[in-house]
């Protein structure tokens, strides 16, 4: 990302670096990491938070149960197997009125992306579930296919993937007769995607089946339209994203807060990984980092 690192934790990646940086931790705040993973972010937030407090939140409870390990040594935090969505509820269970600052890393960690078991991956061949929370949502992403039509699934390819074939692989996949699975559904790509083109279109395919299957969206839009009320005045949120529409969303909502006069913005343009850092991170080449403060 491009703006100075502090000195204080030139061993961590930029990205994570310039997010902690941009929540403007205090020592005896209260902080949300709203997407745990397996509590890297987290890890470095209760380093410096003392006397604090940290609320970590996960749809996946196979990552609470990791971050939960490593956060081990400390006893100011608690985990929920939740929604970021639903913050507001956490907090009223808490009896929290407001916190200090609010982190959101979207998508998916490279522990659930490795995992050859939950279909999120085009390199594993298995069932195609990629659901992140398996004990309450009973959507698998091959239910979807089998229960959306044409005209909806060449929308999701489409509007979530930017697959220019959308429609070709769309149609392939409802006329075939395979069992629906990750290998079935990479190979119905090879057939109308040439050879240079085969991994970015199952990347954009699997990223669209992933996000209709937790209804990311969704979750970001409802988190989006009340979370002004849960940050103290001068507290922080900090989104990174990694997709367009995502990042289209954060954006919109945010200018329409600081119009509002409800929060000012720290930067006009989105933070951006710098090429060094996407040399040596891949999967960071498409984030964008956003901050609003909340006015008071
Ligand atoms: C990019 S990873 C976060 C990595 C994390 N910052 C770390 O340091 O390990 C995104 C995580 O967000 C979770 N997630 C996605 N949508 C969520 C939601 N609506 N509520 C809570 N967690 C969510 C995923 O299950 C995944 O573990």
């Amino acid at each position: 990302m491009n703006s100075q690192p502090s000195t204080q934790s030139r061993h961590l990646p930029v990205m994570l670096m310039e997010s902690l940086e941009n929540l403007n931790i205090k020592n005896n705040g209260i902080y949300v990491d709203g997407t745990l993973g397996l509590g890297g972010h987290s890890e470095e937030i209760l380093k410096q938070i003392d006397s604090g407090f940290l609320l970590g939140i996960d749809r996946d409870s196979e990552s609470i149960d990791l971050a939960n390990k490593r956060l081990s040594s400390y006893n100011n935090y608690k985990l929920f197997h939740d929604s970021y969505q639903n913050l507001k509820n956490i907090l009223i269970e808490l009896d929290i009125k407001a916190v200090d600052g609010i982190l959101l890393d979207l998508g998916l960690s490279s522990f659930q992306l490795e995992n050859n078991q939950r279909g999120f991956s085009h390199k594993h061949s298995s069932e195609l579930d990629m659901r992140f929370d398996k004990e309450i949502d009973s959507n698998t992403a091959d239910k979807i296919i089998k229960k959306y039509d044409l005209k909806n699934l060449t929308r999701i390819f489409r509007e979530f993937g930017e697959e220019r074939n959308a429609y070709r692989i769309a149609k392939m996949i409802k006329e075939s007769d395979f069992e629906i699975n990750v290998l079935s559904i990479t190979s119905i790509i090879d057939k109308v995607t040439p050879y240079r083109f085969r991994i970015k279109t199952y990347s954009r395919i699997f990223q669209a089946l992933r996000i209709e299957t937790n209804k990311e969206l969704e979750h970001l839009e409802s988190f989006l339209s009340d979370f002004t009320d849960l940050l103290n005045p001068g507290g922080r949120l900090v989104v990174i994203s990694y997709h367009s529409i995502e990042d289209r969303i954060v954006k919109h909502k945010l200018k329409d807060l600081k119009n509002e006069k409800a929060i000012k913005l720290i930067f006009k343009k989105p933070l951006i990984p710098t090429n060094e850092e996407i040399q040596t991170n891949k999967r960071s080449r498409s984030a964008k980092m956003r901050v609003g403060e909340k006015i008071g």
